[in-house]
C-alpha cells in the first residue's frame, strides 16, 4: 500500500540558511524543513530569524536561529555552534545573504565598492572557511551559494553587484574542484528578479511597474521565493548526488538568450 505521507528525505539532516528571516533565504529554511531537515536560521535582524524559526516549528519543523551578520567574521561562529549545540552537525550551507547598490562605478566611493564586495562575496568565503570543517567531519556535505543572474550577465548601474556575483560563481567552482575529494558538493543558483518583500516594497513605490514585465525575462514574471528555494534545496539533497560546480539559472530564461524582436515579423 502507498503511504500518503510524503518521504523525509532529509531526516537528520543540518542546514544554514544565511538570511532567513525573509525572502529566498525564508523559503530555502521552510523547503528544507519540509523535507525533514533542521534548520539554524541565521539572519542579521533576530526578529526575522525568529519569526522563521517559529513559523517552522509551528509547522512540526525544527529551526533554532542565531543572530548573524555576514559581514561579521565574529557573528558566523554563533550560527555554528547553535547548529553543534542544537543538532550536533552541520550537513548543509545556504550562503543567501546579499545586497545590491545601483552606482556606476565613478557614483561609488571605496566604502561602497568594499561593502558590496564584502557582504556579496567575501561572506561566502567567510561562512565556507568555517562550514567545511564540519562538513568534513560529518563524512562530507553542500554548500550552495546564491549568486544572481547579474552574476552571468551584467546589469546596468549594478558594477560592484555584478562584479561580486560573478566572483560568487568562480568561487564556486573553485570550492566544488578543492573539496569533491571529501564529499562536499558546492553548487551555485542564479535567480531572476525574484517577488520577496523587498522587491515587493520597492515595486509598490514605481507607479506603472507592470509594464517593466515585457521585458523581465522571456516568462514574463517574477519568481516566487519558493520556485528559488526547490531547486537550491534539490541541488544539496542527495537527489543531485553527482552535480558540483553547476551553476543553475533559475530565471524564467532570461539568461537564455537575447530577444531580437526584428526576427519575429521577417
Ligand atoms: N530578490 C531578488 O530578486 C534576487 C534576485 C537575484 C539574486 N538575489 C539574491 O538572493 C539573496 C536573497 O535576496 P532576497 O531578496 O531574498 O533578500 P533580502 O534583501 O530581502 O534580505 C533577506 C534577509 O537578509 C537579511 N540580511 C541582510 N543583511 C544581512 C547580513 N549582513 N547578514 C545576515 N543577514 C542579512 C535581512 O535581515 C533579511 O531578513 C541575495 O544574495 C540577493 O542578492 C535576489
Amino acid at each position: 500500500m502507498l503511504s500518503s505521507n510524503p518521504p523525509l528525505p532529509l531526516l537528520g539532516r543540518t542546514a544554514i540558511v544565511t538570511a532567513a528571516g525573509a525572502g529566498i533565504g525564508r523559503a530555502i529554511a521552510i523547503e528544507w524543513s519540509s523535507r525533514g531537515g533542521s534548520v539554524v536560521v541565521a539572519d542579521l535582524r533576530a526578529d526575522a530569524a525568529i519569526a522563521t524559526a517559529e513559523e517552522i516549528n509551528h509547522k512540526g519543523g525544527s529551526a533554532i536561529w542565531a543572530a548573524v551578520d555576514v559581514t561579521d567574521p565574529e557573528s558566523m561562529p554563533s550560527a555554528f555552534a547553535a547548529a553543534l549545540d542544537g543538532y550536533g552537525q552541520i550537513n548543509a550551507l545556504f550562503n543567501v545573504a546579499g545586497a545590491s547598490l545601483p552606482k556606476r562605478v565613478d557614483e561609488m566611493d571605496d566604502i561602497d565598492w568594499y561593502r558590496m564586495i564584502d557582504i556579496n562575496l567575501t561572506s561566502v568565503y567567510r561562512c565556507a572557511k568555517q562550514v567545511i570543517p564540519e562538513l568534513r567531519r560529518a563524512g562530507g556535505g553542500s554548500i550552495v551559494n546564491i549568486s544572481s543572474t547579474a552574476g552571468i550577465l551584467a546589469e546596468n548601474r549594478c558594477s560592484a553587484y555584478s562584479a561580486a556575483k560573478g566572483g560568487v560563481l568562480l568561487l564556486t567552482k573553485n570550492m566544488a574542484m578543492d573539496y569533491a575529494a571529501d564529499g562536499i558538493r558546492v553548487n551555485a543558483v542564479c535567480p531572476g528578479s525574484t517577488m520577496t518583500p523587498r522587491i515587493q516594497d520597492y515595486l509598490d513605490r514605481l507607479p506603472g511597474h507592470e509594464s517593466l514585465l515585457d521585458d523581465l525575462c522571456p516568462m514574463k514574471r517574477y519568481a516566487e521565493p519558493e520556485e528559488i528555494a526547490r531547486p537550491a534545496v534539490f541541488l544539496a539533497s542527495d537527489e543531485a548526488s553527482y552535480i558540483t560546480g553547476a551553476v543553475l539559472a533559475v530565471d524564467g530564461g532570461l539568461t537564455a538568450g537575447k530577444h531580437f524582436a526584428i526576427f519575429e515579423d521577417a
